[in-house]
């Protein structure tokens, strides 16, 4: 048996320093949906998600709560990884930067980098963003003076220091993405990362003296490694970078670094020139999405418009959620979420297109032929037509994937929903069933009905993980489910001649909005 091709997918990891919000669970779902159309198509895929724990900031929330910053985090990320426990995420390795695997490879790599000369002790002063980890120049900061990511206040900060020299990296790196156009995308991130070196880049303080919630540097202990330079680190740690060779060659390069857009900056720039300091590939891409805003605003707990994804999941289902983050937003652009069109999405596409095909599918089924299937004879012009949209919809929807396009392939596999309801009401099977001399034919459109949906039920898997292990099992089969391969619907008619089908259940109750 040939080898699978290895695709090694990372979120970014996130703060623990709150509660998630729906931006972050948007990030993670779009990885993983990618993640399991991977899986699907063939790949051996290694998803990561995971946790970043260090830096002032948790330290002082774990202070101000009385606790220490471990007892402080190991709260929170139980808490994220129960969240994407209810929203199906994949993932095959959550990493910590408080583990002990972590520790010992930032470390190693700290030294490492330190050894060759790249490395040095200076002196600092800068103007530091506290929540945002970040040192500004005063030219960065906003027109107020503050800082530009978040618009908090900055701070004077000096302080003995460890740099790195990424000065050296600056010209290596702007010809490597000049080169690899598909190293940042989408291509306006990449003009403005160009832009941005540009200007030219200075070397980086990569380490703190004024709190100790951090790696300590191996050889000067009262510093800290700087929370990116730990943080990015965590993309070499699960895949075994100077502890297992076989795994790293495996899986590094990444092939997606996915990551909202405000850290694309940290993801090309400062890991680009930390990856080429230490003599490996950098990650095909690094993608940065857009941001989710609430009814047109940006999420904030002042304006108390954050929402929060557990009571969403708990009250819609994590199906509908992620269906909905996935076909309302296109990858790479800002989204909007809004209770109305959500519910608008439930009502018309899931609980209407998707639910009321299977249901009536299955009755038909159940009705005409006692749910038991016949391939062969009867096959007309729409049948034919039906057919082809299939093989359409599936070769279309698989390069609009493999083009990250996640919400144009969902509308490709919604199209071929709509166009199977369509189908019913021109073969009117109803009408089929009255008329003896129709029989074939009338198998012939229960047969491609249950086809399209054991189609359909493979193309939304990705997307909507549980309601097509159900469409599966409604339609009666037995296969395992988790081992189901794009590669099974690449031909049309692979449900057996005598097929049973299953019975229906309700996929998506209609939401009834109460008019006030
Ligand atoms: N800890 C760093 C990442 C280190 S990766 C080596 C971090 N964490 S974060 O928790 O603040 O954010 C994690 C991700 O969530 C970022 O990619 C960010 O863009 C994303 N989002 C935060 N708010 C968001 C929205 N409102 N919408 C979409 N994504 C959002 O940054």
């Amino acid at each position: 048996m040939s080898e699978k091709t290895p695709f090694y997918i990372t979120t970014p990891i996130y703060y623990p320093s709150a509660k998630l919000h729906i931006g972050h669970a948007y990030c993670t779902t779009v990885a993983d949906t990618i993640a399991r159309f991977k899986r699907l198509a063939g790949y051996d895929v290694f998803f990561l998600t995971g946790s970043d724990e260090h830096g002032q900031k948790i330290q002082q929330a774990a202070e101000k709560e009385g606790i220490t910053p471990i007892q402080y985090v190991d709260r929170i990320v139980a808490s994220f990884q129960e969240l994407w426990r209810l929203l199906g995420i994949s993932y095959d390795d959550f990493i910590r930067t408080t583990q002990p695997r972590h520790h010992e490879l930032v470390q190693d790599i700290f030294q490492r980098i330190y050894d060759q000369g790249d490395i040095y002790k200076g002196a600092y002063t800068g103007l530091y963003c506290t929540p945002c980890e970040s040192y500004w120049t005063k030219l960065q900061l906003d027109e107020n003076g503050c800082c530009p990511d978040c618009h908090r206040p900055v701070q004077e900060v000096s302080e003995e220091a460890y740099f790195f020299r990424m000065s050296k990296y600056a010209d290596r790196l702007l010809a490597y993405i000049n080169e690899h156009p598909d190293f940042i995308q989408p291509v306006s991130r990449r003009n403005e990362m160009i832009a941005f070196i540009e200007q030219g880049l200075e070397d980086l303080c990569v380490s703190r003296t004024s709190f100790d919630w951090g790696i300590p540097v191996p050889f000067d202990p009262k510093h800290v490694v700087y929370v990116w330079f730990d943080a990015l680190t965590n993309y070499l740690t699960p895949i075994g970078y100077m502890h297992d060779a076989e795994k790293f060659n495996k899986y590094w390069p990444a092939d997606v670094h996915l990551v909202g857009k405000e850290i694309v900056r940290f993801h090309t720039i400062i890991w680009g020139c930390m990856l080429m300091a230490l003599g490996i590939d950098l990650p095909k891409k690094v993608y940065g999405h857009g941001w989710l805003v609430v009814d047109g605003a940006k999420m904030s707990k002042s304006v108390g418009n954050v929402v929060d994804p557990i009571a969403l999941i708990e009250e819609f289902g994590a199906d509908a959620v992620r269906y909905f983050l996935l076909r309302e937003i296109t990858l790479g652009q800002d989204g909007n979420i809004s209770r109305d069109t959500l519910i608008g999405r439930i009502n018309s596409d899931l609980a209407n297109d998707l639910g009321n095909l299977l249901h009536r599918t299955l009755s038909m089924a159940k009705k005409y032929r006692k749910g038991v299937l016949a391939k062969g004879a009867g096959r007309t012009d729409f049948d034919a037509a039906l057919e082809e949209m299939a093989a359409a919809t599936v070769a279309d929807y698989t390069a609009q994937m493999e083009q990250m396009e996640l919400s144009a392939a969902i509308k490709t596999a919604w199209a071929l929903i709509s166009r199977t309801n369509k189908y019913i009401d021109e073969t009117a099977p109803w009408t089929l069933a009255k008329d003896e001399a129709k029989t074939a034919e009338l198998d012939a459109v229960l047969y491609h009905l249950v086809e399209t949906l054991h189609i359909v039920s493979v193309l939304i898997a990705p997307f909507m993980p549980t309601t097509a292990r159900r469409i599966h099992e409604q339609l009666g089969f037995t296969s395992d489910f988790d081992a189901v391969q794009l590669a099974d619907i690449a031909a049309w008619g692979t449900t057996p001649d005598g097929h049973t089908v299953g019975t229906a259940e309700q996929l998506f109750p209609r939401i009834e909005v109460e008019k006030a």
